[in-house]
Order: structure tokens, then sequence, then C-alpha cells
């Protein structure tokens, strides 16, 4: 019987500078998306893929990342007395139970690798999930769910994948492909950020792992890669060389990249026609502004 993965890491701690003015104050995993915050996306789809231990690597400045996650027993209780029940429920939806969060600090931004590596001592010698809440994926199930699924089968490391158009492979860690076997990957090497034109495939590395705790140890020792970085992509591709399986999972489902102005933009469109309450309003809107925009080009 496989580990079940039960921990996920939310590497939570980048400045967001994007997203200035906005994120001096505000965390950018706290920005909306519709309603609800960024966080939330992520937490929903780790809830759903069985996770219990929730492990966010913070910084400086992310208090309000702290508190969101906070019972509000005054604001339930107000909402209870004025009877709104459904805001009550949309509420206690966000409430987590008590020990299942865990914060740790990234005292030096040191890249996405190192941030993993600082909740070392939270995993033990078990599989774990990493998260990374700027890609929004939108599935049923959902992709953390699809993978853990596949992972019952596979073991070893896994990663979510998609393609990419060639002049976006920079801004990827990228696959190089053995095998394609239906939405599995198996996966001879990985690079982090390849030059225009090295890029191994088309196969994107999309913010959702599940890794072997081998790769805890990578990183100990990893030396600092693409961008003067400690990545990720790089104690994952040491898997490899260490005669361990590494699989890319071709997962079902829309991914938005919120780290961008124009990702989040869309996945606010995209997550709005998806709701009910919304739906009507907003298409009459869009529908008007690309009529107006028609005649005005
Ligand atoms: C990180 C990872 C990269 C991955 C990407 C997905 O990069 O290092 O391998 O492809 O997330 O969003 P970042 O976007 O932090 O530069």
């Amino acid at each position: 019987m496989r580990t079940q993965v039960t921990k996920a890491i939310f590497p939570v701690a980048g400045l967001g500078t994007r997203f200035l003015p906005a994120t001096k104050s505000v965390p950018k995993e706290i920005m909306t998306l519709v309603d609800r915050p960024l966080i939330q996306y992520a937490i929903d789809e780790a809830r759903e893929a069985g996770i219990k231990e929730f492990i966010f690597v913070t910084s400086r400045g992310k208090s309000a990342l702290e508190n969101y996650f906070d019972h509000a027993p005054e604001l339930e209780r107000e909402l209870r007395k004025k009877g709104k029940d459904d805001l009550l429920h949309t509420l206690r939806q966000t409430n987590m139970d008590s020990g299942a969060i865990a914060y740790i600090r990234q005292h030096k931004a040191l890249g996405l690798g190192h941030a993993v590596w600082c909740a070392h001592r939270l995993i033990a010698n078990e599989p774990f999930a990493v998260i990374l809440p700027d890609d929004v994926i939108a599935g049923e199930p959902g992709c953390l769910r699809q993978m853990v699924d596949a992972y019952a089968d596979t073991g070893g490391s896994m990663v979510a994948t998609m393609e990419v158009a060639p002049d976006q492979a920079a801004s990827y860690g990228i696959l190089d492909v053995e095998d394609t076997i239906g939405p599995l990957v198996s996966v001879n090497g990985m690079v982090e950020k390849p030059s225009p034109g090295s890029a191994p495939s088309r196969l994107a590395v999309i913010g959702r792992y599940i890794l072997a705790p081998s790769v805890l140890r990578n990183l100990r020792n990893q030396k600092s890669g693409a961008s003067g970085e400690i990545q990720l992509t790089d104690a994952i591709a040491a898997e490899i060389h260490q005669g361990r399986n590494v699989f890319g999972y071709r997962f079902a489902g829309e991914r938005y990249d919120c780290g961008s102005k124009a990702g989040f933009l869309q996945a606010t469109v995209a997550f709005g026609l998806g709701r009910d309450d919304l739906r009507k309003e907003l298409t009459a809107y869009l529908n008007e502004v690309i009529a107006i925009r028609g005649v005005a080009q």
C-alpha cells in the first residue's frame, strides 16, 4: 500500500511585485478572484485531493494571509443573528481545523527550491504535495486529485504539465520526454527556464507537484541554478539521475497564470462566467463591450 499524500506545501513568500501597488499592503495570495482569495482556490483543491496538513512558507508582510485562516466568531455571530445562513455557510467553508496549518518563514528569497526546503522539518519520510497558488486550475476533479489518483499507480515523483507555445518555454520548467501513455509522461530530464531555442519539449511544469521525500535531500545540496536561484526543478531532475522515477501528468482542466495581470483578469472573467449569480449580467456586459469595440475598430 502506497503512503497517502496528506501534507502540502504552499510557497507564498514572494513579494508579488508584478501587482504593485496593490501588493504593498495586501499579499498577492489574498487578492480576490470574484469573491474568494487566490489562496482559497488552492486550499479547496488540496482538500479535495485528501490533504490534511497545510504548510505555508511565508515571509515578512504576510500577516493578512495568516489572519484569513482564523475563525471569525464575531462575524459568524452577527450573520447568525441576521439569519444570513448562506453567508454563514460560505464563511464556515473557509474554516480550517485546529492544528492543520503551519507557517514557516523563508528568511531569504533564495528561490522556489529553497522555499520548499524550508518546510523539510515538517515532512517526515513521506511523499508530499507542493501547490503554487499563482497557478489557478479549473478542473473537475481538481488537478491535484487527478494527480493523487495517478500517483497511486506510479509512485515516484509527479509534476503537472501542459503544452506551451515555444516562445513561452523560457518562463517555465520544461520536461525532457521519454514516453507518453495517456495523460502520463515519463521524463528523462527537466530544465528550468531553458534559453530560447534549447527547450527539450513543449511540455511545461505547472505548479502542482507530488514529490518523494528524497527531493528534500537533493534540495539540501542544491546549488543555485536558473536566475541565480535554488530551483525545485533541478532537485526533481536530480531524482532521475539518481535512478528514481519522475512523471509528468497532463491534467484535464483550464489553467490560469494568476502571477500575471492578464492571466488574473482572464481568470476573473472565466470564474465570473462560471457563477450562476453573475453569468447573465457579465455576459451581457462583455457582449456590449465587444460590440462597442467592434464598431470603434
Ligand atoms: C515556477 C517553477 C517553474 C514552473 C512555474 C509554473 O516558476 O520554477 O518550473 O514551470 O513555476 O508556474 P516561476 O513562475 O516561479 O518563475
